[in-house]
C-alpha cells in the first residue's frame, strides 16, 4: 500500500511516518512545505541522498541552466541560491534532488522501488502537486496545518491559507482521483470549543473559539462536505492534546522543559487551571492505523487519552523531573478566548478496539526525559529559527 502523508515533517506526522514504517510494509510519500514547524531531522534516519525531492517548474530549471551558462558558476551555487530563497536553511544539511514537476511521479516510483519513503518538499495549496501525488497513492493521511493557537491569535492568515484552503485543494485532488481508498483527515478535539462537565460526542455541534480551531473546524466540515457531495472517502479523526518526542519547542511540554533547564521564568497563562486531555503521540498513530483499517467512510472519530490534567500539574511535574524550583513559575496574562477545558467521549473508536498500553505518568516522564536527552535537536531549532525567537519575544512582551 502507498500512503500520501501531508505534514510528515511535523510533530505528529513524523511520529506517524516512523511508526508506520516500523510496523507495516507500506511505502510512504510525504508532502511537506517545511514551514517553521517542519523539521527534516525528525525523519533523518529515513532520508538519504536520493529520496528528498524538490519539484521545480520548467521555469526554475531553465533559470538554473541559464545562470550556469552565463556566469560559469556551479550547479551547487545556484542551487544554494534557490534554496535560500525558498526554504532558508531547512535543506542545507541534506542533499535534495531537484526534479522537474513533469518528471516527479516517475522519479517517486523509481525511489519507492529501492526505499520505502519519498519526501516531497511542496505546499498542499498546490493542487497540481496534490493531484500528481494522489495518483500514486492508495490512502491519504492529512496532517499538514498551522497548528499553534497563540500564533493564530497573533495572525490567522497562514491558518486560513493552509488549514482551510490547503485542505480544500487536497479534497479537490481527491475528488478527481478514482483509485483513492481513504482520505484520513486529521482534525482536533478543539473544534468542539470549550467543554463543561459532559464530554463531547462526534455528533455534537462544533463551536470553535479561536482562529486555529475555527480554521480546523472549517477544514473538518469541508472534508465532510466532500464526502457527502462528491463521495470522497473521508474519515475524520479528532485527537486530543498530543505529547511526545519531536514536538516543536513552542508547545507546553517542550517549552516548559527547556525553560526549566535554562533556569528561565516559565510563563503560565492565568491561574494555570485550564484542563487538557493528554494523548501520547504513538497512541495517535495507533488510532490512525486502526481507522485506516476499520474507520467507516463519512464518519468522525474522537481519540482521547483519558488523561485529563490541569496545566499547572504539567508544569509542576516537569519542575520535579528536572529538579528545578517552583519559583521559576511566572503567571502571565491569560490568552484571549482561552478554552478552559477540552473533553471528548471516545467510546466510538474504543469500540473498534483502540486502547493504550502504558500509563500517562510513564509516558509523560519518558517524554520530558527525551527532551533532556535530545538537547541537540531543540537547541538547533532555537538557534536557527529567527521567526520563532521573534514570535516568542513579541507574544510575551506585554504579559
Ligand atoms: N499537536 C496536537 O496536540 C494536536 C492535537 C489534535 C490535532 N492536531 C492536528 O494534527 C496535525 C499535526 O499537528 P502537529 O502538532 O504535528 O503540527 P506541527 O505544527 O508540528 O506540524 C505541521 C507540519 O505541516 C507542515 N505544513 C504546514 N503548512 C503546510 C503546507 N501549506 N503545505 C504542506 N505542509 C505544510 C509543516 O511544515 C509541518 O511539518 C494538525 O492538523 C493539527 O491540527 C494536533
Amino acid at each position: 500500500m502507498i500512503l500520501l502523508v501531508t505534514g510528515g515533517a511535523g510533530f505528529i506526522g513524523s511520529n506517524f511516518v516512523k511508526h508506520r514504517l516500523e510496523n507495516t510494509s507500506d511505502k510512504i510519500i510525504v508532502l511537506d512545505a517545511l514551514t517553521y514547524a517542519g523539521v527534516l531531522d525528525n525523519l533523518k534516519s529515513y532520508l538519504n541522498d536520493s529520496n528528498l525531492l524538490v519539484p521545480t517548474s520548467q521555469y526554475d530549471l531553465k533559470k538554473i541552466e541559464k545562470t550556469i551558462n552565463q556566469y560559469g558558476v556551479t550547479y551547487n551555487d545556484v542551487k544554494d541560491e534557490v534554496e535560500s530563497k525558498r526554504l532558508s536553511s531547512k535543506l542545507r544539511e541534506f542533499s535534495p534532488k531537484y526534479i522537474n514537476i513533469e518528471d516527479l511521479n516517475e522519479k517517486i516510483e523509481e525511489v519507492l522501488e529501492n526505499t520505502r519513503l519519498a519526501f516531497v518538499v511542496g505546499n498542499i495549496i498546490d493542487s497540481t502537486l496534490d493531484e500528481k501525488l494522489m495518483n500514486l497513492s492508495d490512502i491519504v493521511v492529512h496532517f499538514a496545518a498551522e497548528s499553534h493557537v497563540d500564533r493564530s491569535i497573533f495572525n490567522a492568515d497562514a491558518f486560513v491559507k493552509t488549514d482551510v484552503y490547503g485542505t480544500y485543494s487536497l479534497l479537490e485532488a481527491a475528488k478527481k482521483c478514482e483509485k483513492l481508498n481513504k482520505f484520513i483527515h486529521i482534525s482536533t478535539d478543539e473544534v468542539y470549543g470549550q467543554a463543561k462537565e459532559k464530554p463531547f460526542k462526534e455528533t455534537d455541534p462544533l463551536n470553535p473559539r479561536n482562529p486555529y480551531s475555527a480554521s480546523k473546524a472549517a477544514a473538518d466540515r469541508m472534508a465532510y462536505a466532500y464526502y457527502q457531495t462528491y463521495g470522497v472517502p473521508v474519515v475524520i479523526v479528532r485527537p486530543s492534546n498530543n505529547f511526545g518526542p519531536n514536538q516543536y519547542p513552542e508547545k507546553l511540554i517542550p517549552v516548559v522543559t527547556i525553560k526549566a533547564l535554562n533556569n528561565e521564568p516559565i510563563p503560565v497563562y492565568g491561574d494555570g487551571k485550564q484542563r487538557r486531555d493528554w494523548l501520547y503521540v504513538e497512541d495517535t498513530a495507533k488510532a490512525i492505523n486502526l481507522l485506516i483499517e476499520k474507520g467507516e467512510i463519512g464518519q468522525a472519530y474522537n481519540v482521547a487519552g483519558r488523561n485529563e490534567r490541569e496545566n499547572m500539574f504539567v508544569v509542576e511535574r516537569i519542575l520535579e523531573i528536572t529538579g528545578k524550583s517552583k519559583d521559576l513559575i511566572k503567571h502571565v496574562k491569560d490568552r484571549p478566548g482561552h478554552d478552559l477545558r477540552y473533553l471528548i467521549d471516545d467510546t466510538k473508536i474504543r469500540g473498534l478496539g483502540f486502547k493504550q498500553d502504558r500509563t500517562f505518568e510513564e509516558l509523560f516522564d519518558h517524554t520530558v526525559k527525551w527532551y533532556l536527552k535530545n538537547k541537540n535537536w531543540w537547541e538547533k531549532i532555537l538557534r536557527e529559527d529567527e521567526e520563532y525567537k521573534e514570535f516568542m519575544e513579541k507574544w510575551y512582551e506585554n504579559r
